[in-house]
């Protein structure tokens, strides 16, 4: 009878890892702990293969976007009390009733997120996206304009093959206040 456990294993094609059935009995032969500790590190995977089987949007889940918008929702003007309105919050807010209707939110998500360490410098938006330089501004008061900049913004980064974003081509705004442009990853 088969005694066989999940396990992970390289793929041999050379991208990733593949789930496989280990053979206990053979482990057992070789190494007599390998059959425990492989149950132990197959636990979490057999849950996680279970909960997907399970999941009713497993086979139709909606396209994740490949960027992302981030603004600091806890930024606020230096000396300004921490119970005060963030202007973080007004501009985050102010993207986010843009972002709803707008034709490119399959492209880039928007993330809310609390500090980004800049600051002294508020309010601070960032971009980041797969295998492109990841940026982070600073000093952009909570407006409308910048609010609709920020989208225009994003929007030559998501259309950009590099996603370097040229100052001259930066919607007005966003032409200064770089605090970190961060390449990316290997
Ligand atoms: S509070 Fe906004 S960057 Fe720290």
């Amino acid at each position: 009878m088969s005694t066989g456990v999940l396990g992970i294993r390289p793929n041999p094609r050379g991208r990733g890892s593949r789930l496989i059935t280990i053979n206990a009995r053979r482990a057992c032969d070789e190494c007599t702990a390998y059959p425990l500790d492989a149950r132990r590190l197959a636990g979490p995977i057999v849950a996680r293969v279970q909960a997907l089987r399970k999941s009713p949007v497993s086979e139709a889940s909606p396209t994740v976007p490949a960027h992302t918008l981030h603004i600091c929702v806890t930024c606020r003007p230096k000396g300004a009390p921490p119970e005060a309105v963030r202007d973080g919050r007004v501009l985050y807010e102010a993207v986010a009733a843009l972002h709803a209707d707008w034709p490119g939110r399959d492209q880039v998500a928007l993330n809310g997120v609390e500090c980004m360490s800049g600051c002294d410098r508020a309010c601070t938006v960032a971009l980041s996206g797969r295998g492109k330089p990841s940026y982070l501004f600073c000093d952009k008061a909570p407006t409308p304009e910048t609010a609709a900049a920020a989208l225009d913004l994003a929007a030559q980064y998501a259309a950009s093959d590099t996603g370097v974003l040229m100052r001259g081509d930066r919607p007005g705004p966003f032409r200064s206040g770089i605090l970190a442009k961060i390449p990316p990853g290997l």
